[in-house]
C-alpha cells in the first residue's frame, strides 16, 4: 500500500482521496482552508455528495485518511502526489493554472524522497510537461520526481460510486517506473487501465468531455428541428439508443448543459485549438448551440405572455443537474435574471440548491422583479400565472400534472428538462411547452 498526499478537497481531490483511502492506501488530504480541514477531521464534507460522508467517517476512524493545511509534511514522504485543485475558466476561454502552479511549487520545496506527482486536474495539452519541468527547476532536495496524467471522469452526484467503480482509469506516463507505480496503486481497485503518454491522456479528458457535450448539443439543435417538422424528440431519440453504435446514454435533449466541467472545457479546447491555429468547428458549434438553448424557453414563454411584469412565475430547480448543490452554469443563472429585469414576482424552489441560488439573488426585491424562495413546489406553484421547470428533481418529477392545474392561477409549463408525456398534461388540462416536442 502506498501513502499518498493530495492537493485541493473539492470534487477531484476529496473523492480520489476517500477512494484511496477505502482500498487500503495511507491518505492525506491538503487543503489552505482551516475551518474546511476542521470539519473535514469531524468527517462532515465540504460538499453534497452521495455516499462521500459515510466513507470519509469510516476511513478516519480506520486510520486511512487524514486532513491538514500542512503541505510539507504531507508532501515530504509521499510516494504519490496528486493534484486535484480547480483550473477554472478564463475571460478568453482559457484554463487558469495558477493553483497547478502554486501547488507544484510547494510540492518542489517539500519532497524530500523520489516520488510521483499526480495531475488529476483537467489542464490543457502539455501542461504535465511543464509542471514537470517547474518542479524540478525549483526542488530543493535531491530527488526524483515525475509527473503523470491521470484524468477524472467522476460526474458531481455519483462520484464515489463512479470512482469506484469507473469504466476506465487513464494513467499518462513518460517512464516505466511512473507507470508501474501508478499501475499497482490501482489494483485494488480491479478496473481497465489505459496507458498512454501524457499529452494522449490530457487529450482524452477533454476529448471524452467535449464529445459528450457534443453529443447533447447535437440532441439539442435536432430538437429544435423536430419542432420544426412536427417531430418529437423523445421518440426520436429512443428509436436512436437502440443502435448501439450510438448507445442510450447523454441522448436528452433539454435546457442546455451546464457544470462546471463541459461549458469550461468546450471553451478550453477550442481555445488550445485556436492558439495552433486550428479551427475546432464541432467544439464551437456545441458552445454556440448550448448558449442559445439556454433562453430558448424563456424566449418562447415572452412572445407567448408579451410580459412578465407581475405575473406569478415559479421557478422549479435552480442547480445545473439533480443530485448536486452546484449551480455552476445552470440555465437558472441565465433565466432567473432575464424574469427579474422583466419585474417577474419568482417564487422558486430546489430542494437543495435554494440556500447557495441566495446568495446570488437574495430574497426580496431586484429592480422592477422579486424573488422568494419556497421550501415546498407546491408552494410555488400556488397562484403562478407561469411555471419554468429547470431541473429535473425528483421532488418536482413527483409532481401529478393535475397539481399544475389545481394550483396555479393559469396552468402554463414551460419544461426543459421533458419530464412530461404530452397526453398526460394535455388530460390534465395544462398548456404545456417542453424540448423538441408539439405545443
Ligand atoms: C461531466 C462528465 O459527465 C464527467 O464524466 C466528467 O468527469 C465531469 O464532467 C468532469 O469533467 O469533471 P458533470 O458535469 O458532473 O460530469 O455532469 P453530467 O452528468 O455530465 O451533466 C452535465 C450537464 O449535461 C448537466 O447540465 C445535464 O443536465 C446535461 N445533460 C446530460 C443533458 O442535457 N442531457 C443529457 O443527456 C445528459
Amino acid at each position: 500500500m502506498y501513502k499518498i498526499a493530495v492537493a485541493g478537497t473539492g470534487y477531484v481531490g476529496l473523492v480520489a482521496g476517500v477512494c484511496f483511502a477505502e482500498v487500503g492506501h495511507e491518505v492525506t488530504c491538503v487543503d489552505i482552508d482551516e475551518e474546511k480541514v476542521k470539519l473535514m477531521k469531524s468527517g462532515v464534507s465540504p460538499i453534497y455528495e452521495a455516499d462521500l460522508e459515510e466513507l470519509m467517517k469510516k476511513n478516519y476512524v480506520a486510520g486511512r485518511i487524514d486532513y491538514t493545511t500542512d503541505y510539507r509534511s504531507a508532501y515530504k514522504e509521499a510516494d504519490a502526489i496528486f493534484i486535484g485543485v480547480g483550473t477554472p475558466e478564463q475571460a478568453d476561454g482559457s484554463a487558469n493554472l495558477s493553483y497547478i502552479a502554486k501547488v507544484a511549487r510547494q510540492i518542489a520545496e517539500s519532497v524530500e524522497k523520489d516520488c510521483i506527482v499526480v495531475v488529476k486536474s483537467t489542464v490543457p495539452i502539455g501542461t504535465n510537461d511543464k509542471v514537470e519541468q517547474y518542479i524540478r527547476d525549483f526542488l530543493v532536495h535531491d530527488v526524483k520526481v515525475e509527473v503523470a496524467s491521470n484524468p477524472e471522469f467522476l460526474a458531481q452526484g455519483t462520484a464515489v460510486h463512479d470512482t469506484l467503480h469507473a469504466e476506465r482509469i487513464v494513467i499518462g506516463t513518460e517512464s516505466k517506473w511512473a507507470e508501474d507505480v501508478l499501475m499497482k496503486l490501482y489494483e485494488p481497485f480491479h478496473l481497465p487501465m489505459v496507458s498512454v503518454t501524457r499529452r494522449s491522456a490530457e487529450m482524452i479528458k477533454y476529448a471524452s468531455n467535449d464529445f459528450l457535450a457534443l453529443k447533447i448539443s447535437y440532441m439539442n439543435d435536432i430538437a429544435n428541428l423536430c419542432e420544426l417538422v412536427g417531430a418529437d424528440i423523445e421518440d426520436v431519440a429512443k428509436g436512436m439508443s437502440y443502435d448501439d453504435r450510438i448507445g442510450s446514454k447523454f441522448l436528452k435533449a433539454g435546457i442546455g448543459y451546464g457544470g462546471s466541467c463541459f461549458p469550461k472545457d468546450t471553451k478550453a479546447l477550442e481555445n488550445v485549438a485556436r492558439q495552433h491555429g486550428y479551427d475546432l468547428k464541432t467544439v464551437k458549434a456545441a458552445i454556440d448551440i448550448n448558449k442559445e438553448q439556454k433562453t430558448k424557453l424563456y424566449e418562447k414563454a415572452s412572445k407567448r405572455l408579451m410580459t412578465f411584469a407581475g405575473l406569478k412565475v415559479a421557478v422549479l430547480g435552480l442547480t445545473f443537474k439533480p443530485g448536486t448543490d452546484d449551480l455552476r452554469e445552470a440555465a437558472s443563472l441565465e433565466n432567473v435574471p432575464l424574469l427579474l429585469e422583466q419585474g417577474a414576482d419568482i417564487y422558486a424552489y430546489d430542494p437543495v440548491g435554494a440556500d447557495s441560488f441566495a446568495t446570488l439573488y437574495p430574497e426580496g426585491e431586484h429592480g422592477k422583479g422579486r424573488i422568494t424562495y419556497v421550501s415546498h413546489a407546491e408552494d410555488a406553484l400556488k397562484e403562478a400565472n407561469v411555471c419554468f421547470i429547470f431541473t429535473e428533481w425528483e421532488e418536482v418529477k413527483q409532481i401529478a400534472p393535475k397539481q399544475y392545474d389545481t394550483f396555479m392561477r393559469t396552468p402554463l409549463v414551460y419544461d426543459g428538462r421533458n419530464i412530461y408525456r404530452l397526453d398526460e398534461m394535455k388530460a390534465a388540462g395544462v398548456e404545456y411547452h417542453s424540448i423538441g416536442r408539439a405545443s
